[in-house]
């Protein structure tokens, strides 16, 4: 029984052999935190590692008692998860009182937010406790999830009014976590745009500390995840908590140090600037925080992530299948496209390999660069006088299949749609709109809104043998007001957007099911769970340039899995930052994600097609352990002066992998080092060969039979001769493979 309850102490103790989180019914039917850490034994009452006797704050004001569900104004000055204005009064106290609890096999859905998910339901367990303010009548659901075959735990809380007056509800967080002690690292996904998801470290100090968002996407400045660990935690050993919201819009990932050095970690929606009306009968969902509680180190963390994210995030057709190696027009033609060009380019994609030719922006309305027609979502005839439909079949004569690019949130101000429904625009009326790349945004909170985008993308989508579609969201929202909304009811307005965008998710890939769609925000600007529980995968960065994308797929990693990172080999000089890596690292990088092109692949010369081809073989060969294997970090590129890092790839029965060493800058006399690897089979031998293969002395120490013990032990040998170093030059990668031959 993964879920134990035990009336006499009123316990409730969720384990599955890996993990246990343990609450309790305190004396003042507050519900307390107990444990969260490495399993304990089920059968025991645990109910002494909280506090026992706790009967409210009365005499013992600010004590940091460990609850589930805190609420400020009557002792506890923490960060509270829920807080409301009672109309009735003006006040923002409350008692949240147990009442109530049910425990149930499997997890139930949130209605409108995407979530994680089970398919038998012995998967997980859940325990739903009802706690109740009296005098206002607020009632909340604290459901959590025990997951049987992850480390993992899911929460939600769902408020309701069952009172008679009107709350106004002015936070609702969607887990808020007491930790004994605060000796903890905080980590953090931070960064901005084309950088995004660098990893950020620092020490639990007191006060509090923590990233969010207020611009109606998750961002690229902060992931909605946070990771604790101790400060001796490395990727394979050592204790580390990981939180992360199902939510992609404004945010907040907190942790708060008080006095007696306990730490409150909290995740949910960003509290400023947010409101909800709850009238009598009304309810109010949280978006799901997802927690993984790791005892061997951040590596433990992120398969645990990988697993769940992969197997019971991603949903649909494309969840388990292999994605296809595409080439996207952009970065190769951008607005410069025409049936012809786009012909060619698919013609000359075709013979190298590739599987999929993505057509980006630029092909409807008039939209010839980035002033015009966002909304007009019919083909410009004027760059495709035969039509979209016209092009996809030619694209799949080629033996290919067809994508496209759309960006159903925004609105040109030169679009027919914004002379039609001008009031459709975010924006506050009297005050001049902000304009970011000379668009607007459309008020997703207004079911007006959605119904036309529906209507319009169902007919786009239907029009043409459309199989991938990359949705992209190119800014941020400002002069947020909901155009649907009365005045009083404004802290609804981002919540309800987000709610609009999951909605009109929901109806396109419930309509086109065998339509793979990529997420993408200006690159990764909201690389997102609830992204990721429609779009199985997502443009990581507008950021193409290999070196910088080693520091971009590494920080991802800590959370999402290789089957949710698009990677794409760019030509150079990067668009960027104007360096030129040499074709095979930029491979080589991007083999470690979902695989594909971003260039015009008629100007490729000779020597690039080889190589363009090569990479292609290499990459459909391994390509279910690219974007199914486990991923191990081995070196980082935060680490030191950042000019070294090394991944390798595993197949869940350790039978292949491929490890990917990179060089920044080059160094002389770099000396006889190793690198040793993890999660091979011990017992087994393996045939190393590197790829592409040379013929020096890195080739000689490393080709041929190696033990697994070999190799985690020992390491593959990165000495080099030195004419190899002295030909090496800067940005050089090189990748073994390692496949078992007995054992
Ligand atoms: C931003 C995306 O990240 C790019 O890949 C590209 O699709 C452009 N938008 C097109 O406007």
């Amino acid at each position: 029984m993964p879920i134990e309850w035990r009336a006499a102490t009123r316990e409730f103790s969720l384990g599955n052999g890996r993990l246990t989180y343990a609450m309790r019914v305190l004396d003042d039917d507050s519900l307390g935190h107990l444990y969260l850490g490495p399993a304990l034994t089920a059968g025991r009452s645990y109910a002494h590692l909280g506090t026992p006797d706790f009967a409210g704050f009365a005499n013992r004001l600010g004590t940091p008692v460990a609850l589930e569900c805190p609420v400020g104004g009557s002792g506890d000055y923490r960060l509270p998860a829920v807080a409301v204005v009672n109309p009735s009064d003006g006040s923002a106290i409350l008692h949240l009182r147990y009442v109530e609890h049910r425990v149930m096999d499997g997890k139930p859905a949130l209605a409108g937010l995407p979530s994680t998910y089970v398919e038998a339901e012995d998967e997980a367990e859940t325990v739903v406790v009802t706690l109740r303010d009296e005098p206002s009548g607020l009632v909340v659901d604290v459901a959590t999830t025990i997951f049987r075959d992850h480390r993992a735990l899911a929460r939600s809380l769902r408020l309701r009014n069952e009172g008679a007056a009107p709350i106004d509800l002015v936070a609702a967080a969607s887990w808020s976590l007491d930790l004994p002690d605060a000796a903890w690292q905080l980590t953090t996904l931070s960064g901005t745009w084309a950088r995004e998801r660098h990893v950020v470290d620092r020490p639990l100090v007191p006060g509090r500390q923590g990233v969010g968002s207020t611009r109606g996407a998750s961002g690229h400045e902060h992931n909605p995840f946070l990771l604790l660990h101790r400060a001796r935690t490395d990727e394979a050993h050592g204790e580390a908590i990981g939180l992360s919201l199902v939510y992609s819009g404004n945010f907040r990932a907190e942790v708060e140090v008080e006095p007696f050095g306990t730490a409150r970690v909290r995740i949910g929606l960003d509290a400023e600037g947010f409101g909800w009306w709850l009238p009598p009968g009304a309810e109010f969902v949280t978006p799901e925080a997802v927690l993984v509680h790791s005892d061997d180190g951040l590596g433990g963390l992120s398969d645990t992530f990988h697993a769940l994210y992969r197997e019971r995030l991603a949903r649909g057709t494309w969840r388990d299948r292999e994605r296809p190696i595409l080439v996207n027009s952009w970065e190769g033609a951008h607005f410069d496209i025409d049936e012809a060009r786009l012909v060619a380019m698919a013609t000359a994609a075709a013979e190298l390999g590739i599987e999929l030719f993505v057509l980006d922006d630029g092909w409807f309305g008039a939209r010839d660069d980035d002033t015009s027609s966002l909304g007009d979502w019919t083909v410009d005839r004027r760059k495709l006088p035969h039509g979209l439909a016209h092009l996809a079949r030619a694209v799949e004569a080629l033996g290919m299949s067809f994508g496209l690019w759309i960006e159903p949130e925004m609105v040109s101000r030169r679009s027919r749609l914004y002379e039609a429904h001008p009031d459709w625009v975010i924006g506050v009326p009297g005050h001049p709109r902000t304009e970011s790349r000379q668009q607007l945004v459309l008020d997703m909170g207004n079911p007006a809104v959605v119904d036309h985008l529906a209507a319009a993308l169902i007919d786009l989508l239907g029009s043409a043998p459309i199989t991938y579609v990359k949705w992209d969201m190119n800014r941020n929202i400002t002069e947020m007001r909901g155009g649907s909304l009365p005045p009083d009811r404004q802290g609804e307005a981002f919540h309800r957007y987000m709610l609009g965008v999951y909605e009109l998710y929901a109806r396109l890939t419930a309509r086109f099911p065998d339509i793979l769609f990529e997420s993408c925000a200006g690159g990764g600007g909201r690389f997102d769970p609830g992204m990721l529980a429609f779009a199985p995968q997502a443009w990581t960065s507008d950021d193409t340039d290999a070196f910088e994308r080693l520091r971009i797929q590494w920080g991802t990693s800590l959370a999402y899995p290789l089957s949710s990172m698009a990677a794409h080999v760019t030509g150079v000089p990067n668009q960027q930052v104007g360096r030129s890596v040499p074709l095979a690292t930029r491979a080589a990088v991007a083999f470690f994600g979902v695989f594909g092109y971003e260039l015009d692949p008629v100007a490729l010369t000779g020597d690039e097609r080889t190589q363009v081809a090569a990479q292609i073989a290499f990459y459909k060969r391994h390509r279910t352990l690219f974007q199914r294997g486990r991923f191990v970090r081995l070196h980082g590129p935060f680490e030191g002066d950042g000019n070294e890092t090394a991944w390798m790839v595993v197949s869940p029965a350790g039978d292949e992998a491929v490890v990917g060493v990179y060089l920044g800058l080059n160094h002389p006399e770099p000396g006889p080092r190793h690198l040793r690897l993890r999660s091979l089979d011990p017992a087994a031998t393996y045939r190393v060969s590197l790829w592409p293969a040379r013929d020096d002395e890195l080739q000689r120490r490393n080709a041929g039979s190696r033990g697994g013990d070999e190799l985690m032990g020992a390491g593959l040998s990165l000495a080099a001769g030195r004419e190899e170093v002295e030909a090496r030059g800067d940005h050089w990668a090189q990748l073994f493979v390692l496949e078992r031959v007995t054992g």
